[in-house]
């Protein structure tokens, strides 16, 4: 079976996909400098699925070690996820993210040309869509991104896809994820972020579990039904599973495709909090606080060119999201 580098693989969405990779019977290697991941994820996912994978713990950018990996393993695709992820940070740190997001990703491409390894799974984000003219929103809609962390999402996949015009032996998949949460179903592996979280479900959940006194709703006055802030929430092994159909998808097809990875369905944050306080019979105390700067109303996914070409389609709801949140969660209440 094909040999796969999972960039980022100890991370949050990279830990899941691995596991998938593992168990539809892929060979992994991982290269992760652990800047925002455990080991633990690893050993986990290992544990799991009584199978094994190979960590080179190391950076995108040291282009020595990624040619010694090249070297040692004769890898088949690239699914690379390594990169930072923070809109606020990247507000406060821009050349930082313009390195380890931008350069990274060239310094990774020009190995993979020198060694002839010319397929890649990227992840994008629906954020390089900003605030959209339509939802749901199809891959043809604006670019528009109004951080530094969504323009580099943008600079790559403009640049992807002029390397893969440039020479057609490349075959490039860009995966623009909605929002991902959830956690595999067993608790085992999740999303564990340092310090206060940035992002909606892992702060209800650190909520839920009594780490924080109560959530803040940013804002209840949006035009959207209930006045809270719309999102396509899409379960993380949703997510892992659209990444080994865009693997399967590149060893039949050449050029640079873009793909929205979302459920289509729109929920609001209050959605989110009723769902999890109904399904995990947890209480989840919040407080109404102003607009958070630079969010949307709403926007959601149309993920039909995703169905029709990678044969993929979101299986799990809202309800399956927060009950496996919760399973990490509760399970891990210090993360790893
Ligand atoms: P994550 O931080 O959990 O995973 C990223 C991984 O990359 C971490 O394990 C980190 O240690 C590693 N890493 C970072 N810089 C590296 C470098 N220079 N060299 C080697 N490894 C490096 O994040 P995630 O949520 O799993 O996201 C994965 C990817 O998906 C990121 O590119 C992110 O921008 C993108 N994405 C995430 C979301 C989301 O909401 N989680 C949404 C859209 C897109
Ligand atoms: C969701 C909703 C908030 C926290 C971010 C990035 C995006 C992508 C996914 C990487 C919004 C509300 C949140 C809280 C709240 N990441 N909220 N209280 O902002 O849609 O997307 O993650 O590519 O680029 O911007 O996700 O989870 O932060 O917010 O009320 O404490 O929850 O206002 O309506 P967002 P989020």
């Amino acid at each position: 079976m094909a040999k796969i580098l999972v960039t980022g693989g100890a991370g949050y969405i990279g830990s899941h996909t691995c596991l998938l990779l593992l168990e539809s019977g892929y060979d992994v290697v991982v290269l992760d400098n652990l800047s925002n991941a455990s080991e633990a994820a690893l050993r986990r996912v290992q544990e799991m699925t009584g199978k094994t994978l190979d960590l080179v713990v190391g950076d995108i950018r040291d282009t020595s070690a990624v040619r010694a990996l090249f070297a040692q393993h004769s890898i088949d695709s690239v699914i690379h996820f390594a990169g930072s992820k923070a809109v606020g940070e990247s507000v406060e740190q821009p050349m930082a993210y313009y390195d380890n997001n931008v350069v990274g990703t060239l310094r990774l491409c020009e190995v993979m040309a020198e060694v002839g390894c010319k397929r890649i799974v990227f992840s994008s984000s629906a954020t390089v869509y900003g605030d959209p003219d339509v939802v749901p929103i199809p891959e043809t809609a604006a670019l528009r991104t109004s951080n530094p962390y969504g323009q580099t999402k943008l600079v790559i996949e403009q640049m992807l896809r002029e390397i893969a015009n440039a020479d057609p032996e490349w075959r490039v998949s860009l995966l623009r994820y909605f929002n991902p949460i959830g956690a595999h179903p067993s608790g085992r592996i999740g999303e564990n972020p340092n310090g206060i979280p940035n992002n909606l479900m892992p702060y209800v959940t650190q909520v839920a579990v009594g780490k924080r006194p109560h959530l803040s709703v940013y804002g209840n006055d949006y035009s959207t039904p209930d006045g809270t802030g719309v999102r396509d929430y899409i379960h993380v092994m949703d997510l892992a599973a659209g990444h080994i159909k865009a693997v399967e998808y590149l060893a039949q097809h050449s050029g640079a495709d873009a793909f929205n990875l979302g459920t289509g369905v729109g929920c609001s944050v209050m959605d989110v909090v009723n769902t999890f306080e109904r399904v995990n019979g947890v209480p989840i105390p919040y407080q109404i606080a102003p607009r958070r700067a630079g969010d949307v109303a709403s926007y959601f996914a149309d993920p039909t060119k995703a169905t029709q070409l990678l044969g993929w389609q979101a299986k799990l709801n809202l309800e399956d999201m927060v009950r496996d949140s919760w399973a990490w969660q509760s399970a891990n209440p210090n993360g790893y």
